[in-house]
Protein backbone atom coordinates (compact mmCIF):
# COMPACT_ATOMS: atom_id res chain seq x y z
CA UNK A 1 0.00 0.00 0.00
CA UNK A 2 1.61 3.33 -0.95
CA UNK A 3 1.82 6.05 1.94
CA UNK A 4 0.78 9.33 2.32
CA UNK A 5 3.51 11.57 4.17
CA UNK A 6 1.54 14.64 6.36
CA UNK A 7 3.58 17.29 8.24
CA UNK A 8 1.25 18.51 11.17
CA UNK A 9 1.96 22.52 12.17
CA UNK A 10 0.53 22.94 15.70
CA UNK A 11 0.23 20.43 18.83
CA UNK A 12 -2.16 22.00 20.86
CA UNK A 13 -5.82 20.75 21.11
CA UNK A 14 -6.91 19.98 17.40
CA UNK A 15 -3.08 18.53 16.23
CA UNK A 16 -3.00 16.38 19.67
CA UNK A 17 -6.74 14.96 18.72
CA UNK A 18 -5.45 14.39 15.14
CA UNK A 19 -2.23 12.47 16.00
CA UNK A 20 -4.35 10.47 19.01
CA UNK A 21 -7.42 9.30 15.96
CA UNK A 22 -5.05 9.10 13.52
CA UNK A 23 -3.24 6.36 15.26
CA UNK A 24 -6.09 4.76 16.51
CA UNK A 25 -8.22 4.85 14.08
CA UNK A 26 -5.63 3.93 11.24
CA UNK A 27 -6.35 0.55 9.78
CA UNK A 28 -9.86 1.43 9.31
CA UNK A 29 -8.60 4.88 7.81
CA UNK A 30 -5.91 3.02 5.62
CA UNK A 31 -8.38 0.03 4.23
CA UNK A 32 -10.75 3.14 3.18
CA UNK A 33 -8.59 5.07 1.42
CA UNK A 34 -6.25 2.79 0.10
CA UNK A 35 -3.48 4.08 1.48
CA UNK A 36 -1.36 3.94 4.69
CA UNK A 37 -1.48 7.88 5.98
CA UNK A 38 2.18 8.55 8.14
CA UNK A 39 3.12 11.52 9.84
CA UNK A 40 6.14 12.20 8.98
CA UNK A 41 6.55 15.17 10.70
CA UNK A 42 5.52 17.85 13.16
CA UNK A 43 6.65 21.24 13.65
CA UNK A 44 5.46 22.72 17.02
CA UNK A 45 7.16 25.73 18.51
CA UNK A 46 5.83 24.82 22.18
CA UNK A 47 6.14 21.35 23.79
CA UNK A 48 2.19 20.70 24.90
CA UNK A 49 1.40 17.62 23.00
CA UNK A 50 -1.32 15.61 24.68
CA UNK A 51 -0.44 12.61 22.44
CA UNK A 52 2.03 10.13 21.48
CA UNK A 53 4.76 11.03 19.55
CA UNK A 54 6.89 8.10 19.42
CA UNK A 55 9.03 7.86 15.92
CA UNK A 56 7.74 11.32 14.95
CA UNK A 57 10.30 13.68 13.59
CA UNK A 58 9.56 16.90 15.69
CA UNK A 59 11.25 20.26 14.87
CA UNK A 60 10.62 23.59 16.40
CA UNK A 61 10.56 25.30 12.96
CA UNK A 62 7.47 25.11 11.53
CA UNK A 63 8.48 26.25 7.90
CA UNK A 64 10.75 23.64 7.92
CA UNK A 65 7.53 21.08 7.19
CA UNK A 66 6.76 23.16 4.69
CA UNK A 67 10.11 22.28 2.95
CA UNK A 68 10.25 19.36 3.93
CA UNK A 69 10.38 17.44 0.85
CA UNK A 70 9.10 14.08 1.91
CA UNK A 71 5.93 15.85 3.41
CA UNK A 72 2.64 15.71 0.48
CA UNK A 73 0.44 17.10 2.78
CA UNK A 74 0.87 20.18 5.41
CA UNK A 75 -1.39 19.75 8.08
CA UNK A 76 -2.21 23.32 9.96
CA UNK A 77 -3.13 23.53 13.29
CA UNK A 78 -1.00 26.67 14.53
CA UNK A 79 -4.34 29.19 14.43
CA UNK A 80 -3.81 33.06 14.12
CA UNK A 81 -3.58 34.62 10.69
CA UNK A 82 -0.14 36.33 10.03
CA UNK A 83 2.25 33.21 10.73
CA UNK A 84 -0.41 30.91 9.78
CA UNK A 85 -0.28 32.49 6.14
CA UNK A 86 3.33 32.62 5.39
CA UNK A 87 3.06 28.66 6.46
CA UNK A 88 0.21 27.68 4.45
CA UNK A 89 1.64 30.28 1.13
CA UNK A 90 5.34 28.65 1.60
CA UNK A 91 3.83 25.19 1.41
CA UNK A 92 2.00 25.61 -1.54
CA UNK A 93 5.16 27.44 -3.33
CA UNK A 94 6.66 24.12 -2.75
CA UNK A 95 3.90 22.33 -4.13
CA UNK A 96 2.34 21.12 -1.20
CA UNK A 97 -1.48 20.23 -0.42
CA UNK A 98 -2.45 21.74 2.85
CA UNK A 99 -5.65 20.92 5.05
CA UNK A 100 -6.22 23.64 7.83
CA UNK A 101 -8.94 24.09 10.73
CA UNK A 102 -7.90 27.88 10.76
CA UNK A 103 -11.57 29.66 10.21
CA UNK A 104 -10.10 33.41 10.60
CA UNK A 105 -7.23 32.24 8.00
CA UNK A 106 -9.71 31.33 4.96
CA UNK A 107 -12.03 33.95 5.97
CA UNK A 108 -9.70 36.60 6.03
CA UNK A 109 -7.19 35.38 3.49
CA UNK A 110 -8.95 32.72 1.74
CA UNK A 111 -8.89 34.45 -1.73
CA UNK A 112 -5.25 35.25 -2.17
CA UNK A 113 -4.39 31.91 -0.63
CA UNK A 114 -6.78 29.96 -3.38
CA UNK A 115 -5.89 31.82 -6.08
CA UNK A 116 -2.44 30.87 -5.34
CA UNK A 117 -3.12 26.90 -5.09
CA UNK A 118 -4.83 27.12 -7.98
CA UNK A 119 -1.94 28.61 -9.67
CA UNK A 120 0.59 26.18 -8.11
CA UNK A 121 -2.38 22.60 -9.25
CA UNK A 122 -2.80 21.81 -5.14
CA UNK A 123 -5.72 21.74 -2.68
CA UNK A 124 -6.00 23.54 0.07
CA UNK A 125 -8.43 22.11 2.69
CA UNK A 126 -10.87 23.41 5.61
CA UNK A 127 -13.48 20.93 6.17
CA UNK A 128 -12.78 21.66 9.96
CA UNK A 129 -12.72 25.67 9.43
CA UNK A 130 -16.70 25.52 9.80
CA UNK A 131 -18.91 23.45 12.60
CA UNK A 132 -15.62 21.23 13.83
CA UNK A 133 -17.01 17.95 13.15
CA UNK A 134 -19.59 18.46 11.19
CA UNK A 135 -18.92 17.77 7.72
CA UNK A 136 -20.79 20.46 6.08
CA UNK A 137 -18.36 22.00 3.45
CA UNK A 138 -18.49 18.02 1.84
CA UNK A 139 -22.05 18.34 2.69
CA UNK A 140 -22.58 21.79 0.22
CA UNK A 141 -20.03 21.22 -2.61
CA UNK A 142 -20.78 18.13 -2.84
CA UNK A 143 -23.79 16.72 -1.37
CA UNK A 144 -25.97 19.45 -2.63
CA UNK A 145 -24.50 19.88 -6.33
CA UNK A 146 -27.57 19.69 -7.54
CA UNK A 147 -29.21 22.51 -5.36
CA UNK A 148 -29.49 26.10 -6.13
CA UNK A 149 -29.01 27.79 -2.62
CA UNK A 150 -31.18 29.59 -1.66
CA UNK A 151 -30.40 30.39 2.30
CA UNK A 152 -28.17 29.30 4.91
CA UNK A 153 -28.86 29.67 8.88
CA UNK A 154 -26.48 28.04 11.30
CA UNK A 155 -25.84 28.25 14.76
CA UNK A 156 -21.87 27.63 14.34
CA UNK A 157 -20.51 29.25 17.76
CA UNK A 158 -20.40 26.78 20.28
CA UNK A 159 -19.90 29.26 23.25
CA UNK A 160 -21.95 31.52 22.42
CA UNK A 161 -25.12 28.58 22.09
CA UNK A 162 -23.29 27.42 25.48
CA UNK A 163 -23.76 30.71 27.59
CA UNK A 164 -27.16 31.34 25.83
CA UNK A 165 -28.69 27.61 27.05
CA UNK A 166 -27.29 27.90 30.03
CA UNK A 167 -28.70 31.68 30.92
CA UNK A 168 -32.09 29.63 29.48
CA UNK A 169 -31.93 26.18 31.97
CA UNK A 170 -29.78 27.56 35.16
CA UNK A 171 -30.14 30.86 34.74
CA UNK A 172 -26.43 31.15 35.33
CA UNK A 173 -24.48 34.32 34.75
CA UNK A 174 -22.93 35.40 31.26
CA UNK A 175 -19.00 35.82 32.38
CA UNK A 176 -19.29 32.63 34.79
CA UNK A 177 -20.72 30.38 31.93
CA UNK A 178 -18.06 32.30 29.46
CA UNK A 179 -15.15 30.91 31.55
CA UNK A 180 -16.54 27.61 32.36
CA UNK A 181 -16.49 27.33 28.17
CA UNK A 182 -12.72 28.36 28.40
CA UNK A 183 -11.81 25.94 30.76
CA UNK A 184 -13.83 23.43 28.10
CA UNK A 185 -11.79 24.14 25.53
CA UNK A 186 -14.61 25.75 23.57
CA UNK A 187 -13.70 29.32 23.56
CA UNK A 188 -11.05 31.08 21.34
CA UNK A 189 -7.81 32.40 22.78
CA UNK A 190 -9.10 35.64 22.62
CA UNK A 191 -13.54 34.56 23.81
CA UNK A 192 -14.26 38.53 22.63
CA UNK A 193 -14.14 36.25 19.20
CA UNK A 194 -17.09 34.12 20.31
CA UNK A 195 -19.16 36.53 22.80
CA UNK A 196 -18.95 39.59 19.94
CA UNK A 197 -19.87 36.63 16.88
CA UNK A 198 -16.25 37.78 14.97
CA UNK A 199 -15.69 33.70 15.29
CA UNK A 200 -19.09 33.36 13.70
CA UNK A 201 -18.04 35.66 11.23
CA UNK A 202 -15.49 33.62 9.80
CA UNK A 203 -17.27 30.52 9.70
CA UNK A 204 -20.41 32.19 7.69
CA UNK A 205 -18.32 34.12 5.65
CA UNK A 206 -16.96 30.33 3.95
CA UNK A 207 -20.02 29.21 3.80
CA UNK A 208 -21.29 32.24 1.86
CA UNK A 209 -19.07 31.18 -0.11
CA UNK A 210 -19.66 28.06 -0.87
CA UNK A 211 -23.56 28.07 -1.57
CA UNK A 212 -23.46 30.82 -4.03
CA UNK A 213 -19.92 31.17 -5.59
CA UNK A 214 -18.48 34.19 -4.49
CA UNK A 215 -15.19 35.18 -3.26
CA UNK A 216 -15.16 35.30 0.52
CA UNK A 217 -16.49 39.10 2.00
CA UNK A 218 -15.55 38.97 5.81
CA UNK A 219 -15.49 42.20 6.16
CA UNK A 220 -18.90 42.90 4.45
CA UNK A 221 -20.62 40.84 7.23
CA UNK A 222 -22.89 42.57 9.90
CA UNK A 223 -22.20 41.52 13.21
CA UNK A 224 -23.43 41.36 16.94
CA UNK A 225 -22.62 39.23 19.50
CA UNK A 226 -24.74 37.78 22.85
CA UNK A 227 -22.82 40.27 25.13
CA UNK A 228 -26.10 42.65 25.41
CA UNK A 229 -28.58 39.57 25.85
CA UNK A 230 -30.18 40.27 28.90
CA UNK A 231 -31.68 37.02 30.90
CA UNK A 232 -35.24 38.78 30.82
CA UNK A 233 -34.73 38.43 26.89
CA UNK A 234 -34.31 34.53 27.21
CA UNK A 235 -37.77 34.58 29.39
CA UNK A 236 -39.56 37.12 27.55
CA UNK A 237 -38.84 35.05 24.12
CA UNK A 238 -39.80 31.86 25.98
CA UNK A 239 -43.05 33.53 26.77
CA UNK A 240 -43.61 34.10 23.36
CA UNK A 241 -42.92 30.80 22.26
CA UNK A 242 -39.59 31.75 21.10
CA UNK A 243 -35.78 30.56 21.32
CA UNK A 244 -33.06 33.22 21.42
CA UNK A 245 -30.18 31.74 19.32
CA UNK A 246 -27.12 33.42 18.13
CA UNK A 247 -27.19 32.93 14.11
CA UNK A 248 -25.19 33.15 11.04
CA UNK A 249 -27.44 33.87 8.35
CA UNK A 250 -27.04 34.24 4.75
CA UNK A 251 -29.64 34.29 1.82
CA UNK A 252 -29.93 35.47 -1.28
CA UNK A 253 -32.12 38.23 -2.81
CA UNK A 254 -31.95 38.93 -6.28
CA UNK A 255 -28.43 39.56 -7.32
CA UNK A 256 -27.66 39.93 -3.98
CA UNK A 257 -26.97 38.04 -0.88
CA UNK A 258 -27.71 38.96 3.02
CA UNK A 259 -24.44 38.01 5.56
CA UNK A 260 -25.33 38.71 8.81
CA UNK A 261 -24.41 37.26 12.42
CA UNK A 262 -26.47 38.28 15.21
CA UNK A 263 -28.89 37.13 18.06
CA UNK A 264 -32.43 36.06 16.77
CA UNK A 265 -35.59 34.79 18.28
CA UNK A 266 -36.43 31.30 16.85
CA UNK A 267 -39.93 29.71 16.86
CA UNK A 268 -39.19 26.98 19.49
CA UNK A 269 -40.64 24.10 18.01
CA UNK A 270 -37.78 24.58 14.84
CA UNK A 271 -35.59 21.61 15.10
CA UNK A 272 -32.63 24.26 15.59
CA UNK A 273 -34.49 26.42 18.28
CA UNK A 274 -33.66 22.98 20.29
CA UNK A 275 -29.93 22.59 19.82
CA UNK A 276 -28.33 23.05 23.10
CA UNK A 277 -25.41 23.67 24.74
CA UNK A 278 -22.21 23.82 23.21
CA UNK A 279 -23.68 21.53 19.95
CA UNK A 280 -23.72 23.39 16.35
CA UNK A 281 -26.29 22.88 13.37
CA UNK A 282 -26.25 24.29 10.20
CA UNK A 283 -29.76 24.25 8.15
CA UNK A 284 -29.82 24.82 4.65
CA UNK A 285 -32.45 24.96 2.21
CA UNK A 286 -31.88 23.99 -1.31
CA UNK A 287 -33.96 24.51 -4.00
CA UNK A 288 -34.32 20.66 -4.84
CA UNK A 289 -33.87 19.06 -1.45
CA UNK A 290 -35.83 21.86 0.37
CA UNK A 291 -34.03 22.49 4.20
CA UNK A 292 -31.67 20.29 5.48
CA UNK A 293 -29.88 20.03 8.81
CA UNK A 294 -26.35 19.17 9.79
CA UNK A 295 -25.82 18.68 13.80
CA UNK A 296 -23.14 18.12 15.65
CA UNK A 297 -20.39 19.03 17.52
CA UNK A 298 -18.21 22.39 16.60
CA UNK A 299 -15.56 22.18 18.67
CA UNK A 300 -13.38 19.47 20.60
CA UNK A 301 -10.14 17.81 20.02
CA UNK A 302 -11.55 14.53 18.33
CA UNK A 303 -14.61 15.81 16.84
CA UNK A 304 -12.50 18.66 14.74
CA UNK A 305 -9.57 16.12 14.06
CA UNK A 306 -12.42 14.13 12.38
CA UNK A 307 -12.98 16.35 9.99
CA UNK A 308 -9.24 17.46 9.61
CA UNK A 309 -8.56 13.71 8.87
CA UNK A 310 -11.66 13.70 6.39
CA UNK A 311 -9.48 16.32 4.34
CA UNK A 312 -6.55 14.32 4.91
CA UNK A 313 -8.23 11.18 3.14
CA UNK A 314 -9.90 13.48 0.19
CA UNK A 315 -6.39 14.58 -0.69
CA UNK A 316 -5.03 11.44 -0.39
CA UNK A 317 -7.39 9.35 -2.44
CA UNK A 318 -6.41 12.01 -5.65
CA UNK A 319 -3.14 12.27 -5.16
CA UNK A 320 -1.22 12.27 -8.48
CA UNK A 321 -4.69 13.37 -10.15
CA UNK A 322 -4.34 16.48 -12.07
CA UNK A 323 -6.46 19.44 -10.26
CA UNK A 324 -9.62 18.92 -12.23
CA UNK A 325 -10.09 15.49 -10.26
CA UNK A 326 -10.64 17.50 -7.18
CA UNK A 327 -13.50 19.38 -5.70
CA UNK A 328 -12.52 23.40 -6.36
CA UNK A 329 -12.28 25.53 -3.36
CA UNK A 330 -15.39 26.94 -3.06
CA UNK A 331 -17.52 24.32 -4.98
CA UNK A 332 -17.54 26.18 -7.98
CA UNK A 333 -14.79 26.35 -10.49
CA UNK A 334 -12.64 29.07 -10.39
CA UNK A 335 -13.23 30.87 -13.31
CA UNK A 336 -17.21 30.81 -12.58
CA UNK A 337 -16.99 32.52 -9.21
CA UNK A 338 -19.16 35.94 -9.69
CA UNK A 339 -19.30 38.87 -7.61
CA UNK A 340 -22.29 39.19 -5.28
CA UNK A 341 -23.25 42.75 -3.82
CA UNK A 342 -23.68 42.14 0.04
CA UNK A 343 -26.91 43.71 1.11
CA UNK A 344 -26.60 47.06 4.00
CA UNK A 345 -28.37 45.76 6.90
CA UNK A 346 -30.55 48.71 6.73
CA UNK A 347 -32.53 46.64 3.61
CA UNK A 348 -32.45 43.75 5.51
CA UNK A 349 -36.49 42.20 6.68
CA UNK A 350 -37.27 40.73 9.44
CA UNK A 351 -39.93 40.95 12.02
CA UNK A 352 -38.54 42.17 15.62
CA UNK A 353 -38.65 41.39 19.52
CA UNK A 354 -38.88 44.90 21.45
CA UNK A 355 -38.54 45.59 24.96
CA UNK A 356 -39.22 48.97 25.99
CA UNK A 357 -39.10 50.23 29.39
CA UNK A 358 -42.03 53.00 30.09
CA UNK A 359 -43.19 55.23 32.98
CA UNK A 360 -46.48 53.34 34.09
CA UNK A 361 -48.80 56.61 32.87
CA UNK A 362 -51.91 56.28 30.80
CA UNK A 363 -50.77 56.64 27.08
CA UNK A 364 -47.90 55.15 26.76
CA UNK A 365 -48.69 52.26 24.83
CA UNK A 366 -50.90 54.52 22.19
CA UNK A 367 -47.84 56.44 22.05
CA UNK A 368 -45.71 53.49 20.82
CA UNK A 369 -47.71 51.73 18.67
CA UNK A 370 -48.48 55.44 16.93
CA UNK A 371 -44.66 55.89 15.93
CA UNK A 372 -44.50 51.92 14.67
CA UNK A 373 -47.84 52.81 12.47
CA UNK A 374 -46.07 55.97 10.84
CA UNK A 375 -43.43 53.58 9.74
CA UNK A 376 -46.29 50.98 8.33
CA UNK A 377 -45.01 48.62 11.14
CA UNK A 378 -47.79 46.38 13.08
CA UNK A 379 -47.52 44.51 16.15
CA UNK A 380 -48.38 41.05 16.23
CA UNK A 381 -47.48 40.24 19.97
CA UNK A 382 -47.69 42.45 23.05
CA UNK A 383 -46.73 41.37 26.90
CA UNK A 384 -46.76 44.20 29.61
CA UNK A 385 -44.88 43.45 32.91
CA UNK A 386 -46.13 45.58 35.94
CA UNK A 387 -43.69 47.80 37.48
CA UNK A 388 -41.28 45.95 40.36
CA UNK A 389 -42.54 46.87 43.79
CA UNK A 390 -41.43 50.41 44.23
CA UNK A 391 -40.53 51.69 41.00
CA UNK A 392 -42.52 53.38 38.49
CA UNK A 393 -41.41 52.01 35.02
CA UNK A 394 -43.23 49.15 33.41
CA UNK A 395 -41.31 46.62 30.58
CA UNK A 396 -43.26 46.57 27.91
CA UNK A 397 -42.23 43.35 25.17
CA UNK A 398 -43.84 43.60 21.66
CA UNK A 399 -43.41 41.31 18.29
CA UNK A 400 -43.61 43.57 15.33
CA UNK A 401 -44.64 42.50 12.16
CA UNK A 402 -41.34 41.93 9.50
CA UNK A 403 -40.31 44.96 7.77
CA UNK A 404 -37.00 46.68 5.96
CA UNK A 405 -34.79 47.36 9.24
CA UNK A 406 -34.45 51.20 7.82
CA UNK A 407 -38.53 51.39 8.70
CA UNK A 408 -37.80 49.91 12.11
CA UNK A 409 -34.91 52.16 13.11
CA UNK A 410 -36.88 55.09 12.25
CA UNK A 411 -39.55 53.88 14.28
CA UNK A 412 -37.22 53.33 16.80
CA UNK A 413 -35.79 56.48 17.11
CA UNK A 414 -39.17 57.96 17.77
CA UNK A 415 -40.27 55.73 20.14
CA UNK A 416 -36.61 56.67 22.28
CA UNK A 417 -37.50 60.19 22.18
CA UNK A 418 -40.15 59.87 23.52
CA UNK A 419 -40.79 61.15 27.44
CA UNK A 420 -41.97 58.36 28.85
CA UNK A 421 -39.16 55.65 27.79
CA UNK A 422 -36.48 55.10 30.21
CA UNK A 423 -33.28 53.13 29.11
CA UNK A 424 -32.76 51.95 25.47
CA UNK A 425 -35.20 50.29 23.91
CA UNK A 426 -34.08 46.29 23.40
CA UNK A 427 -34.08 45.04 20.10
CA UNK A 428 -33.46 41.62 18.56
CA UNK A 429 -34.50 40.05 15.28
CA UNK A 430 -36.46 36.96 14.76
CA UNK A 431 -36.19 34.57 12.21
CA UNK A 432 -39.03 32.30 10.74
CA UNK A 433 -36.66 30.06 8.89
CA UNK A 434 -39.40 29.44 6.39
N1 LIG B 1 -14.72 29.03 19.67
C1 LIG B 1 -15.36 28.20 18.72
C2 LIG B 1 -16.78 27.90 19.22
C3 LIG B 1 -14.59 26.93 18.52
O1 LIG B 1 -17.09 28.20 20.38
O2 LIG B 1 -17.58 27.39 18.46
C4 LIG B 1 -14.85 26.23 17.25
O3 LIG B 1 -14.61 27.00 16.12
Amino acid sequence: MNSVNIGICGLGTVGSGTINVLSRNLKEISARVGREIVVCQVGARRDNADCDLTGIDISRDIFSVADNPDVDILVELIGGTTVARDLVLRAIANGKHVVTANKALIAESGNEIFAAAVEKGVTVAFEAAVAGGIPIVKAIREGLIANDIEWIVGIINGTSNFILTEIRDKNREFMDVLQEAQKLGYAEADPTFDVEGIDAAHKLAILASLAFGCPLQFDKIFTEGIAKIEPQDVVYAEQLGYRIKHLGVTRKRNDAIELRVHPALIPEKRLIANVDGVMNAVLVKGNAVGPSMYYGSGAGAEATASAVIADICDIARTLGAGPEQRTPHYGFQSDQLRQINVLPISEIETASYMRITALDVPGVLTQITKALSEENISIEAVIQKEPAAGKDHAQLILLTNSTLEKYLDKAVEKIQALEVIAGDVVRIRVESLI
